[in-house]
């Protein structure tokens, strides 16, 4: 076949980057709660093809489960996430026989065949031998069907109503409200369904999707329930669905869909234009692999050739990256020219460590996604926390976009980022409390969980959270947490007396510090109040959920939560010894005298996750690199348990590179805490050919074995600091240099991390 224009920019896509794709276990993390996305998707893509999973009783958060039976193949996932699972829709499923009832919920065994899959390419094999290859653009899928030999009846079954179901009773499952099949003149077929609620409670949104098959079947049915309808096939409720049933005598079928939030016709663009109909499959597959090796694997790269070692690093980089998704020009209703990124799942999650991860590896990316978060303010009138399906929410505990908009001030991101606007949303965060969500969220009745800052009445009129709010002691250190974001901000803008009154609030943790509360031998805890006492609380033992004072943490572990002023904890806790014995005892099995096997430190969760890194805040980082490469090397593996809890849109995955690294960000300060890298060398690409180098002498050069840092040069130069700033290796790349070996000692001589409100 002579080369035709689009065959032609699928060959000049091929770059010369090496393959690094191969080291990705797509597999890595997908079960035991990790939750991970196995199929097809490009870097943000927003589509993310894959297998959707049924097994009743048991929730599948991006499709994949261990068990259960394939209800389809679908086009839209998250990455990760826990709480309620969000899309599984539009899908496709082929089934082999003669089929009256398409839509009723069919489902089909899994083949003995497990599944396999790589980036940019998944095989699964149905129960009735039939073989389902994926591949993805941005925003198209396709679908490779080969039935048995000698089948006839072959069919395809387009379901529009089907959705990723939730089993929690929670009230947190998606709906299907109805929508549109049409088949065309020409054969393709458009449609349009509409979806609501999932975790974000989300009201109603509509999916446009645009499907072509590359042969012709010898029947084509359009379904409104179990009735076959000429013409467009349309439902307006919820027990109605609608959808085709497509049937071919041949054995091979490929199926290009694409979708859109905006209409049918932009979303066959997206179709015609990323799938053409010269694509050929194994085309699609190699152009995601490719983008992958040039977007995002080809900027961290390194001298190690130890096999599991690289599979955990690009593994890691592979599920970081899936999220949040690029919709620029798919936000319905909106006049804007601003990017668009949704699927922000959720910085409560992401804030500490994963977006400081995406704006050193992805510049231009993540430009974008700090406008686009503004933009959401301009829109919507607040910032998000989580956000899916075009909707704010939910609102875990801070407004923690703040700290990612502060992140990114520090850290010079600047472009077309309009700051003065994107302060103005921060403040709106500070300053204005949200209308209740409408209506109450069951699981926190009592004021907003979509946006903003629910518990703002209380943290304006006390400078702290009664319990007549929810979740009101997490909320109050990750509000001032928030505050001393917006102080950050304010004094980049010379906004003095703003900056003197947010620096001032985000002391107000401080106000629900009882020092008579009292744990295994320590006494001072954060704790939950009323306008005149603290209340008792089991610190060891009170991480409770949404309606709870403690929100996934304990009282223990919530105590540690604000970075910004560690060294105000470090003399409240009883000074540098009685921290140091409590970091200790927060990993050591069997402090809890309720848990005897257990540790109080929570490796399933993010709250807690700088804590294993604060022992440099009182000169140890070699405590610091001890406790946190054990976690990371006992709890992070590639198989599909590897994960020790929610990857959290690769919020787990971010943790375990900056270990790999050798840095810890300090979100909202340019702050990096050193500790120790895994490799002899490891590269990072900064953008505009600036690049930071790690290396280490005398390591095993697998992190495993001779750890410790004896001493480290920045840029050449001997560093006796714990610590560093972002213009010191980032703004403009740089070299780290350390030596390591097998006992601790003292190398950090120099002034601790700063603690900007102490
Ligand atoms: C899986 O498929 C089998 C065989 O068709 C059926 O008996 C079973 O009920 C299905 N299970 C689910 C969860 O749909
Ligand atoms: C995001 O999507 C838009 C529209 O397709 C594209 O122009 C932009 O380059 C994408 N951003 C990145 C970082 O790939
Ligand atoms: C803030 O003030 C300093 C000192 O006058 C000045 O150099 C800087 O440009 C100002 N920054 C902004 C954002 O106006
Ligand atoms: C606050 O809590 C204390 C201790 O439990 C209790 O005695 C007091 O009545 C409470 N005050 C209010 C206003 O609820
Ligand atoms: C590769 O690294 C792993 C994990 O660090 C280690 O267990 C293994 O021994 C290493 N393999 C070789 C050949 O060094
Ligand atoms: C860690 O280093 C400090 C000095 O920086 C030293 O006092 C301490 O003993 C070291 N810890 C261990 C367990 O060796």
């Amino acid at each position: 076949m002579a080369p035709d224009i689009a065959a032609l920019s699928f060959l000049l896509s091929v770059s010369t980057t090496a393959d690094l794709s191969h080291h990705v276990k797509v597999f890595a993390g997908t079960l035991n709660g990790g939750n991970n996305f196995p199929g097809v998707a490009r870097p943000f893509g927003m589509v993310k093809l894959g297998p959707d999973l049924l097994n009743i009783g048991t929730d599948s958060y991006s499709g994949y489960l261990a068990n259960g039976n394939f209800s389809g193949f679908s086009l839209m996932h998250e990455q990760g996430t826990g709480g309620a699972p969000k899309y599984g829709t539009p899908a496709q499923l082929p089934l082999v026989g003669t089929i009256s009832n398409p839509l009723s919920s069919i489902t089909v065994p899994r083949s003995s065949k497990p599944d396999e899959g790589s980036v940019g390419y998944y095989k699964a094999t149905t129960g009735q031998d039939v073989v389902v290859e994926l591949a993805a653009s941005e925003r198209a899928g396709m679908f490779k069907y080969t039935f048995p030999a000698g089948s006839t009846r072959n069919n395809i079954l387009v379901d529009v109503s089907h959705v990723l179901p939730s089993f929690r009773g929670q009230g947190l499952g998606q709906g299907y409200a109805g929508g549109e099949f049409q088949i065309m003149s020409d054969g393709h077929y458009e449609a349009s369904g509409v979806y609501n609620n999932g975790w974000n409670r989300s009201p109603d949104w509509t999916i446009y999707s645009c499907g072509y098959f590359n042969t012709t079947p010898t029947t084509a049915s359009s379904f409104v329930g179990p009735v076959v309808v000429r013409g467009v096939a349309s439902s307006t409720s919820s027990s109605v669905p609608v959808g085709g049933l497509f049937t071919f005598d041949e054995g091979a079928v490929l199926s290009r869909v694409g979708i859109s939030w905006i209409s049918k016709e932009q979303a066959c663009r997206n179709v015609n234009e990323q799938i053409p109909e010269t694509a050929t499959f194994d085309n699609v597959v190699q152009a995601t692999k490719d983008a992958w090796n040039s977007q995002i694997f080809s900027k961290v790269t390194t001298t190690s050739t130890n096999a599991s070692n690289l599979e955990l690093l690009y593994t890691s980089l592979y599920h970081m990256n899936l999220l949040p998704t690029n919709k620029t020009g798919e936000n319905p209703g909106w006049e804007s020219t601003e990017p668009y990124y949704d699927d922000i799942f959720t910085f409560w999650d992401t804030f500490r460590y994963s977006t400081a991860l995406l704006q050193i590896i992805q510049p231009t990316m993540y430009e974008e996604f700090i406008r686009s978060t503004i933009d959401i303010w301009r829109h919507d009138g607040y910032l998000p926390d989580g956000r899916s399906s075009n909707y704010n929410g939910r609102t875990q505990g801070g407004s923690n976009a703040d700290n990612v908009l502060a992140d990114a001030y520090v850290k010079s991101v600047r472009g077309k980022v309009n700051w003065e606007d994107g302060y103005a949303a921060m403040v709106k965060d500070a300053e204005v409390p949200p209308p209740n969500t409408n209506p109450p969220d069951p699981m926190a009745p009592e004021a907003s969980t979509k946006e903003g800052r629910g518990a703002l009445p209380d943290w304006l009129k006390y400078g702290f959270i009664t319990t007549k709010f929810s979740r009101s002691a997490s909320r109050a250190v990750e509000y001032a947490y928030n505050d001393f974001s917006l102080y950050q901000v304010a004094k980049g803008l010379n906004k003095t007396a703003d900056a003197a009154k947010y620096l001032t609030r985000s002391r107000n943790w401080r106000n629900h510090w009882n020092p008579k509360q009292t744990a295994i031998g320590f006494s001072g805890f954060v704790v939950p109040r009323n306008e005149t006492d603290f209340l008792p609380v089991n610190p060891l033992t009170d991480a409770g959920y949404w309606g709870d004072a403690t929100y996934q943490v304990t009282s223990w572990g919530n105590s540690f939560g604000d970075i910004h002023d560690m060294a105000k904890l470090v003399e409240l806790m009883g000074g540098r010894d009685t921290f140091l014995a409590r970091l200790d005892a927060t990993f050591t099995p069997g402090a809890n005298p309720a848990n005897p096997n257990g540790v109080l430190f929570d490796a399933t969760n993010e709250p807690t996750f700088n804590i294993p890194y604060l022992y440099t805040y009182i000169s140890l980082p070699n405590h610091s690199v001890q406790r946190s490469r054990h976690i990371a090397k006992t709890l992070y593996t590639t198989t599909p348990t590897g994960l020790p809890g929610n990857s959290d849109a690769g919020a787990m995955q971010s943790w375990l590179l900056w270990n790999i690294i050798g840095l810890y960000p300090v979100t909202g300060q340019t702050t990096f805490l050193i500790h120790a890298p895994w490799f002899e060398s490891l590269t990072l690409e900064l953008g505009e050919g600036k690049r930071l180098v790690v290396t280490s002498e005398g390591g095993d050069g697998t992190g495993d074995s001779r750890i410790y840092v004896q001493s480290v040069r920045v840029n050449g130069v001997s560093w006796e600091k714990s610590w560093l700033v972002w213009e010191d290796v980032f703004a403009e790349g740089g070299t780290l240099h350390f030596v390591l070996g097998e006992e601790m000692v003292e190398w950090a001589k120099g002034e601790v991390p700063p603690s900007p409100a102490s």
